[in-house]
């Protein structure tokens, strides 16, 4: 048993294939991550409820969504009766995000909160023991691809003291950049829960890719 847990990124699968991309990963791992946009607070689009309604016929893994967008309140609803099993919104996109977990957690799903690079660790720190996970963006938030930022490690390990302190069992997570060789660096600042696009499905054998990633963590 691993004391972490890899999530593939769809917004790295080929779209004209979906299914076929979330069954070559759907035995490797439990865990799939879901990238909403929504042009304004990231600058581009990506999938929405009714995709995430459609793939939910297919498959029992866990769908870990993350929305990238303003108004997080107005889209819990259709999202949880779409199928998702956890939303993870961005402290930067609401005013009150207590009672946005609770609003989360009265649909019967897991509550995420997510910071972007851009903002201070400090912000997050205050809720990282009310939710049950914490997304640490380790590349600005909106395109895959990009490259695990420098700071990220630091910001990582600010989060994992806190979490400790609070004795949370909360997972602490990172999206973006995670490769073979971030992976370990992640890990070892702290992180247990990795989303990684480019790194699974930007694969010829996506399965073999999370199983590639866990490698390099516990060798
Ligand atoms: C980016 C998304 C990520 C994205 C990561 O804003 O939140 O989930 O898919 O892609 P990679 O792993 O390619 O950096
Ligand atoms: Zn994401």
């Amino acid at each position: 048993m691993s004391d972490f847990e890899i999530a593939p990124s769809l917004l790295a699968a080929d779209f004209g294939y979906l299914m076929r991309d979330i069954k070559a990963v759907e035995g490797k791992t439990n865990y799939l991550h879901l990238d909403v946009m929504d042009g304004h607070f990231v600058d581009n689009l990506s999938i929405g409820v009714p995709v995430v309604e459609s793939i939910r016929k297919y498959t029992d893994m866990f769908f870990d969504v993350h929305l990238m967008l303003t108004n997080p309140e107005k889209f819990v609803k259709p999202f949880a009766d779409a199928g998702a099993d956890m939303l993870t919104f961005h402290i930067e996109c609401t005013n009150d995000p207590e009672r946005l977990i609770t609003l989360i957690r009265s649909k019967g799903l897991k509550a995420g909160i997510s910071i972007h690079p851009d903002t201070p660790i400090e912000k997050v720190i205050p809720f990282v023991d009310k939710v049950d996970l914490v997304l640490v963006m380790t590349v600005v938030p909106g395109f895959g691809g990009s490259s695990y930022l420098d700071v990220s490690d630091s910001r990582i390990k600010a989060v994992r003291k806190a979490l400790d302190e609070k004795g949370s069992k909360a997972f602490l997570s990172v999206d973006g950049g995670i490769n073979k060789k971030t992976i370990k660096e992640a890990y070892d600042s702290g992180a247990r829960y990795f989303v990684a696009g480019t790194a699974v499905f930007g694969n010829e054998d996506p399965g073999q890719a999370v199983e590639d990633l866990r490698a390099c963590v516990t060798m």
